[in-house]
């Protein structure tokens, strides 16, 4: 080597000036690589070049080199902290502590219909009614035929039903409907099913009444079916008692008044006495609340099912679920819940 403190010298101008220029953590360390490498570099080239010096000149030319190697290394380590701390400086600038906070996610509610739907189901549940479903579209035969209502019964008026286009044509030929009752789901459960059965279906019907604050198209209803050998309607009674107790509260009683349905032979309206709170007229008496239709099953219902009535009797009641919900939420207008108004429905966050 011709002049070792010539290339030191070059080597140290140029690698102070590399750590300098490096702005990134990946440049620093590009530049350590190229200029302190311990497996190749730079360095590493000027330490073989070494060998070549003459012996007396070892010391002095060893020192000067261990020298610019602790000065580079020493100005790496520099420039590692200056880049450090203005990543440092950077992150508590982009942290402005007093900005308002980021919204959290939007937590949803569940609607207050679902609610009173799955307690239902919970109760019910208790009481060994599983829970089942139906379709909304349907055919005359599980709407009608099959519920012994006549062909001139005026429950099949067009003007009390949604009919479907006359284009859709149901399984027996007739046209189809949306369905205006869940007592639809009774046949299509015994139709396929040998008794004993005990069930319950919540699920949409729709009927073209006027809109107002209690009257819908479109409402919930919750249908209790049990069939069985020896079933009567004391059972009845003890079923739609234990469920008011349930819901509404220890101490309530349940009343029958007797009422008309064609697939129902007695049947009955059925009234709950609440002593709920708030509940404005009664007064202490409590006050008397309609919770639907019931009735034990028509022996025609039965044969149309293939059941035999000789062997088998059952029940079964029919409630109207906004009703109910509403009584329990306080809320005063049916409307609120199928308008999805945002003020509304946060309120059961
Ligand atoms: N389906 C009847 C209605 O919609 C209610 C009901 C169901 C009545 C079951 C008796 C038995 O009004």
């Amino acid at each position: 080597m011709s002049d070792p403190t010539a290339a030191f010298a070059e080597y140290e101008r140029e690698a102070t000036a590399a750590l300098a220029a490096a702005a990134t953590p990946e440049d620093l360390e590009a530049a350590r690589i190229e200029f302190l490498g311990k497996k190749q570099g730079r360095l590493r080239d000027l330490q073989k070049s070494l060998g070549s010096v003459p012996k007396e000149d070892k010391p002095a030319v060893g020192k000067a080199f261990n020298e610019v190697k602790t000065r580079v290394q020493a100005a790496l380590d520099a420039r590692q902290a200056e880049l450090e701390s203005a990543e440092g400086a950077a992150a508590a600038d982009a942290l402005d502590v007093t900005l308002p906070g980021r919204a959290p996610h939007a937590v949803g509610a569940v609607h207050p219909l679902t609610r009173t739907i799955a307690e239902f189901k919970t109760i019910l549940g208790r009481l060994g009614f599983a829970a089942v479903e139906g379709p909304e579209v349907e055919d005359e035969r599980h709407n009608f035929n099959a519920l012994n209502i006549p062909d001139d019964h005026p429950a099949r008026d067009p003007l009390e039903n949604f009919y479907l286009s006359a284009a859709s044509v149901g399984k027996g030929g007739g046209p189809l409907l949306l369905r205006s009752q869940t007592s639809t789901v009774q046949i299509r459960v015994m139709e396929q099913n040998p008794p004993p059965v005990r069930v319950i279906s919540i699920g949409r019907v729709y009927r073209p009444d006027t809109i107002d604050a209690t009257h819908h198209c479109q409402f919930h209803q919750m249908e209790g079916l049990m069939v069985g050998e020896g079933v009567t309607m004391a059972h009845l009674k003890t079923v739609l008692t234990l469920f008011c107790r349930a819901y509404l509260g220890e101490g309530t009683k349940v009343r029958f008044r007797p009422s008309f349905f064609p697939f129902t032979e007695p049947s009955v309206e059925a009234d709950a006495l609440w002593h709920g709170a708030g509940t404005g007229d009664g007064g202490e008496e409590g006050r008397w609340l309609e919770l639907g239709g019931a009735g034990m099953i028509d022996p025609n219902v039965l044969k149309a099912v293939g059941y035999d009535p000789e062997r088998v009797s059952g029940f079964a009641f029919g409630f109207g679920m906004e009703r109910f919900c509403m009584m329990r939420h306080g809320i005063s207008d049916i409307r609120l819940l199928t308008e999805n108004d945002v003020r509304f429905l946060r309120q059961f966050g």
